[in-house]
């Protein structure tokens, strides 16, 4: 049997540190005695068997309510589909309602979550190894890991307390400029950032807006937590601001459905003109992409969305409601119990910041919080997190901890908090070193 070094396989496969979407995924597994804030896992107690029957059917009873023939029916559930997807129809309808989006249906790609929708985007809009995807740092791993497969550099753009700074990326859009290189993309997650859970104000959002034409830059905009802002909170998404065709909007209904039906979506109506002449939206052009990594994606998933969307009257705002005040409350309780065993005045080295609301927020901690801390934490104090410096693109978060809340039940909070408490207090402080210094 030939056997490969590891080292020998494409940089995507053979760098370590694109481990860190199985490790974080793995860690609630790898340490089952241990109360898990390492993952964004959703909340999964209102989860139902009889739901995903019950959604196939309320989805095949719609087609049936549209005058759709029975054998139709039987074959957009059972055979290959439209590799664009069955169920654009309901997504435009929800983004019209939820996120005040109006786009035509052939903007739309339904894709295999998130995830194949950022490696779609990416692979379509980045043509040539001079082409640099600018990304808020730090960022969700799945878009680094996702460049990484297709050899797209990225440069990280490190965010503030309220998210990227428009003049920042600016600068970033032109120091590529004058490597003989171009900014092709901006990805960003304006609501909620994971891991940390910064929320872009609107003035920056119209600004970045500007930023992305005078520098001619897309957006990539992913928003799977802007569902669970407070009451009264919620901003708009740079898409429903977007009258230019600047952004390309990647969906997820991993948060507001499951993730388990790994669905998402990609909206992109920019025209393309085809060497004919003939015009189609981007996401129409993109399907050849589509179609070569997945041919389409799971009529059955799609069907149960579809249900999923059709008997919530394409509105997941409201469907979430309730979903949202269980992310709310879990919020409240992490802050308040790292204010009990962390107050203020006292000599603990420790700090985080007050998200609004989301998944996530970022601890500071007096030593150094890598992989190794972790799994002490988790072997010898029974809690678990994600270390902060995964998430960085240009290096830093190595005293941070990123501390994920959506999956454990308040009072599981307040033991969790007590259990990190004890593992801080624990653990020998780190002397800075010059180079954390600047980073
Ligand atoms: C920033 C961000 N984007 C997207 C997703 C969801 O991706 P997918 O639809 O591939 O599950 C997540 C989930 O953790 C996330 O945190």
């Amino acid at each position: 049997m030939p056997s490969f070094d590891q080292a020998s396989l494409h940089a995507g496969i053979a760098d370590p540190e694109m481990d860190s979407m199985r490790i974080l995924s793995e860690t609630a597994l790898r340490f089952p005695d241990a109360l898990s804030f390492s993952s964004g896992a959703p909340y999964d107690g209102n989860h139902d068997l009889s739901g995903l029957t019950f959604y196939i059917d309320r989805y095949i009873k719609h087609l049936r309510d549209r005058g759709v023939p029975e054998q139709r029916i039987t074959r957009l559930l059972f055979q290959y589909g439209p590799v664009n997807g069955l169920i654009q129809d309901e997504v435009a309808l929800m983004l019209k309602r939820d996120e005040q989006i109006d786009v035509p249906v052939e903007a739309i790609m339904i894709t295999h979550g998130f995830q194949e929708a950022a490696l779609i985007a990416l692979r379509g809009l980045f043509a040539s190894p001079d082409d640099v995807l600018l990304a808020v740092s730090p960022a969700y791993v799945g878009i680094r890991g996702a460049a990484r497969m297709l050899d797209i550099p990225v440069r990280g753009i490190l965010e503030g307390p309220d998210g990227l700074d428009p003049q920042a990326v600016a600068e970033a859009a032109r120091a590529v400029r004058a490597e003989g290189k171009r900014a092709a993309a901006l990805y960003l997650v304006p609501d909620f950032n994971n891991p940390s859970g910064t929320v872009l104000p609107r003035a920056a959002r119209e600004r970045l807006l500007e930023v992305a034409a005078e520098e001619d830059f897309v957006i990539l905009e992913d928003n799977p937590y802007g569902l669970f802002a407070r009451e009264g909170e919620t901003q708009p998404t740079l898409k429903a601001l977007d009258t230019d065709g600047r952004v390309i909007y990647l969906g997820s209904f991993a948060k507001s459905a499951f993730p388990g039906a790994r669905l998402g979506y990609l909206v992109a109506e920019q025209e393309v003109v085809d060497a004919s002449g003939t015009v189609r939206t981007l996401a129409q052009t993109l399907s050849k992409a589509k179609a070569m990594f997945t041919v389409g994606s799971s009529t059955l998933s799609q069907a149960v969305i579809g249900g999923y969307l059709v008997e919530h009257d394409h509105d997941l705002r409201s469907a979430t409601r309730e979903l949202a005040a269980v992310y709310l409350e879990r919020l409240d309780a992490t802050l308040a119990a790292l204010g009990e065993h962390f107050p203020a005045g006292a000599d603990h080295g420790v700090s985080w910041n007050t998200p609004r609301g989301g998944f996530f927020l970022t601890l500071k901690v007096p030593f150094t919080a890598d992989l190794a801390a972790m799994e002490r934490s988790a072997r010898e104090y029974g809690v678990s997190w994600a270390p902060m410096s995964m998430f960085y693109l240009e290096g830093g978060g190595d005293r941070e901890i990123r501390l994920g809340f959506s999956n454990l039940a308040p009072e599981a909070i307040r033991e969790g908090i007590a259990r990190l408490a004890r593992f801080i207090d624990a653990t020998p402080r780190d002397i800075p070193d010059v180079s954390e210094g600047q980073a």
